[in-house]
C-alpha cells in the first residue's frame, strides 16, 4: 500500500469511529450493566430455585449490594405481584440507577420497588422470601467474623421460609495475576486481577474499559476482596443458621466445553482454571 493511500485511510477509519464510543464520551455504569451484569439469567435463576426447593415462585426479593438495582428492576417487572427492595451503601450509583432504570418502568412497577441507602446488615427490611446477593459483593467482608455478621442478618431478615441465594468464583486463574479482554459491542471489558496474596487470599481485581479510538478508562471500579473457598462459605452459612446449604454448579457445552448457564446442585465440581457457581442456603 503506498503511503497517500495508507493515510487516506488512516483519515477514513478516523471519521469512521466518529460517534463510537470513548473514554470521554462513556458513561462506566452502563459499560458495566453492558459488561457484566445478566439479570434476566439471575432472576430465571432465582425462579428456578424456588420452583425446585418450594414448588412456587416468591414475590419479595431484596437485592443487596444493588448499584443500579438491574436486578431488582427484572423482578419487578417479571411479575405483576412482584415486589423489591434495593440496598446499597453508594449515594452515586443509586442516583444513576433513579435517573436511567426508574424512567423505563411504569408508575405500578415504580410503585412496587423501594430504594434504601443503607448498609445490607442492617436495612430494616424484613420478612423478605428471597434475598440476592451477586457478583461476588460480600467477599468484601475479609474476616470469618465479618462474613458471618452479615449472613446471620440475612438470617434474620428472610422471612420463615426464605432463601438466599448469592453467586462464587474460583478455578486455578483466580488465584493468577492476570487480565482477561472480552470485545464488546464497540468496547472491550477488561478483567484485571491485579494482586493476590497467598498469605491471606486477599485479592484486588479492577475493570478497566477500552475504546476503539485507543482510550482507556482505567480502573472504572476496584474490589478488594477476599478470594473465599466454597467450603469456608458454606461453613459461615451453617454457622449463621442456615440449612440445607447447597453448592449449585454449571453445566457444559459438548461442542465448545464451556459453561452452558444452566446450574444444577452438585457435591462434586470440577477442576476448572475458571468458575462461577451458586449458592442456596434456606431459612
Ligand atoms: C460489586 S458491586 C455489585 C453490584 C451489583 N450487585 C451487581 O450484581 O453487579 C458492590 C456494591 O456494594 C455496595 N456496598 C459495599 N458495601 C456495602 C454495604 N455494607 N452495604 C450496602 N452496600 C454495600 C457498593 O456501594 C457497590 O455498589
Amino acid at each position: 500500500m503506498s503511503k497517500r493511500t495508507e493515510k487516506k485511510n488512516k483519515k477514513k477509519n478516523r471519521k469512521d469511529t466518529e460517534g463510537w464510543r470513548s473514554a470521554k464520551t462513556s458513561d462506566r455504569h452502563e459499560l458495566y450493566e453492558l459488561s457484566v451484569q445478566n439479570v434476566e439469567s439471575e432472576i430465571d435463576f432465582a425462579d428456578h430455585v424456588w420452583e425446585r426447593l418450594r414448588g412456587r415462585t416468591a414475590r419479595t426479593l431484596r437485592e443487596d449490594f444493588c448499584g443500579t438495582f438491574a436486578a431488582a428492576c427484572e423482578w419487578i417487572r417479571r411479575r405483576d405481584d412482584n415486589t423489591a427492595i434495593g440496598v446499597d451503601l453508594d449515594e452515586e450509583v443509586l442516583a444513576w440507577g433513579r435517573e436511567r432504570n426508574l424512567p423505563v418502568l411504569d408508575d405500578d412497577q415504580r410503585a412496587r420497588l423501594e430504594i434504601l441507602q443503607k448498609d445490607v446488615r442492617d436495612s430494616g427490611a424484613t420478612g423478605i422470601e428471597t434475598v440476592l446477593a451477586m457478583n461476588f459483593s460480600y467477599f468484601l467482608f475479609k474476616t470469618r467474623d465479618g462474613l458471618r455478621t452479615y449472613f446471620e442478618s440475612v438470617y434474620r431478615d428472610l422471612a420463615d421460609d426464605g432463601i438466599l441465594i448469592c453467586d462464587a468464583y474460583g478455578g486455578s486463574d483466580s488465584y493468577t495475576e492476570m487480565e482477561e479482554e472480552r470485545h464488546l459491542d464497540g468496547f472491550t471489558y477488561v478483567w484485571d486481577q491485579s494482586h493476590y496474596n497467598p498469605v491471606n487470599n486477599d485479592v484486588v481485581n479492577h475493570i478497566h474499559f477500552r475504546f476503539p479510538d485507543g482510550s482507556e478508562m482505567t480502573e472504572a471500579f476496584t474490589y478488594q476482596w477476599r478470594l473465599w473457598s466454597l467450603s469456608e462459605i458454606r461453613e459461615l452459612l451453617e454457622e449463621a443458621g442456615f440449612r440445607n446449604v447447597t453448592v449449585w454448579w454449571e453445566g457444559t457445552e459438548e461442542d465448545s466445553g464451556e459453561g452452558d448457564g444452566e446450574f444444577e446442585p452438585t457435591d462434586v465440581g470440577e477442576a476448572c482454571p475458571g468458575w462461577i457457581a451458586y449458592f442456596t442456603a434456606e431459612k
